[in-house]
């Protein structure tokens, strides 16, 4: 096994943990899934996070090899590997973030919520593990169906008495992403300097970007708002049909995730003003304790205020689905 596999990296980690005490402020995070699509790239940026001190790479298969491979990164976080459930509880213990992309990927055809049979069971699994070992923790959410996984967790959380909405974030932010690119497309400026609100879940209508709060403040004809909602809903579907059944977003999505997590880590670190959008209940401000504040979704037109009763039709579905399937 690689040197830092394992419990192999005492040394690397003293060191990391003394640069934190020196002054800098070092999280440790883990990322749940880290072989998979989203699970490498996804390693490699939270390696390249200033903000990491200890970086525990987790997954069923591939861990040794890819935690090998990231750990040569000359940055530095100190990165540990973990194979399989029985090390389940070593890569959860102490940790600050951590981002769950574990499960498997749509192919051409299926919905996000087809998803549900596998990836409950093991969101499930793993949320279990994260109540005993790391309760405190911050959790983003990534695996499909997102509208229905978070609930899931939430309840796993209820159970375990360990449950606080602050600190369990789905990640919605690969809307906002393509929604600030496409939006800048359209407007034929830098998507850097677009910010596009998108609140409510992550499936099809439920994505409703806000495009009358787009800033800077920009204004669409009748056919641009249908055409930018339509190509922000199904942007998820893009990608899976262009991939042709090999798997859905990987690196966008590993770049969003990124994006995130930088934001709860800066949250945590008690930086102010940090405000995403995520699944929780609508736009939130991070800081220390997580989401802590909720912000409201602010004036709406009368395209948005249709879109919204279409999401929130279809998120109570699903939320209940994901409850239903802890409490039965
Ligand atoms: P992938 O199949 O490439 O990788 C998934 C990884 O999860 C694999 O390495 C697998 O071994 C691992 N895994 C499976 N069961 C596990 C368990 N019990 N514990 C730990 N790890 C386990 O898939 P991917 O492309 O990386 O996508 C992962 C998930 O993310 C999918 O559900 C996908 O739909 C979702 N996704 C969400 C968004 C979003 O915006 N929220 C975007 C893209 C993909
Ligand atoms: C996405 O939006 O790209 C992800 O949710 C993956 C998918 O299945 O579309």
């Amino acid at each position: 096994q690689p040197p830092n596999f394992q419990e192999g990296s005492d040394v690397l980690l003293k060191s990391a943990e003394c640069r934190a005490k020196g002054g800098a402020p070092g999280f440790k995070v883990a990322i749940l899934g880290a072989a998979g699509g989203i699970g490498q790239p996804l390693s490699l940026l939270m390696k390249m996070n200033p903000l990491v001190s200890v970086l525990h790479l987790y997954d069923v298969v591939n861990t040794p090899g890819v935690t090998a491979d990231v750990s040569h990164m000359d940055t530095g976080a100190v990165v540990r590997g973990f194979l399989g459930q029985q090390q389940l509880e070593s890569a959860l213990t102490g940790m600050d973030l951590v981002i769950i992309p574990a499960g498997v990927p749509r192919k051409p055809g299926m919905t996000r919520d087809d998803l549900f049979k596998i990836n409950a069971g093991i969101v499930r699994t793993l949320c279990e593990g994260i109540a005993k070992s790391c309760p405190n923790a911050i959790v983003n959410l990534i695996s499909n169906p997102v509208n229905s996984t978070v609930a899931i967790a939430a309840e796993v959380f209820k159970k375990a008495g360990t449950y606080d909405p602050k600190r369990l974030l789905g990640v919605t932010t690969l809307d906002v992403v393509r929604a600030n690119t496409f939006v800048a497309e359209v407007l034929g400026v830098d998507p850097r300097e677009v910010d596009v609100p998108v609140v409510g879940g992550h499936a099809g209508v439920t994505i409703l970007p806000l495009l009358s709060q787009v800033k800077p403040r920009s204004s669409f004809t009748a056919e641009e708002t249908e055409y930018l909602t339509n190509r922000i809903q199904n942007g998820g579907t893009e990608v899976v049909e262009a991939k042709a059944g090999t798997g859905s977003a990987t690196l966008s999505m590993a770049y969003a995730a990124a994006k995130f997590a930088g934001a709860c880590l800066r949250g945590l670190k008690g930086e102010a003003g940090v405000v995403e959008c995520a699944f929780v209940d609508s736009q939130v401000r991070l800081g220390r304790a997580g989401a802590e504040e909720v912000y409201q979704l602010g004036p709406l037109n009368e395209y948005e205020r249709i879109g919204l009763e279409k999401a929130k039709r279809e998120l109570a579905g699903s939320i209940q689905k994901g409850v239903e399937f802890i409490r039965k």
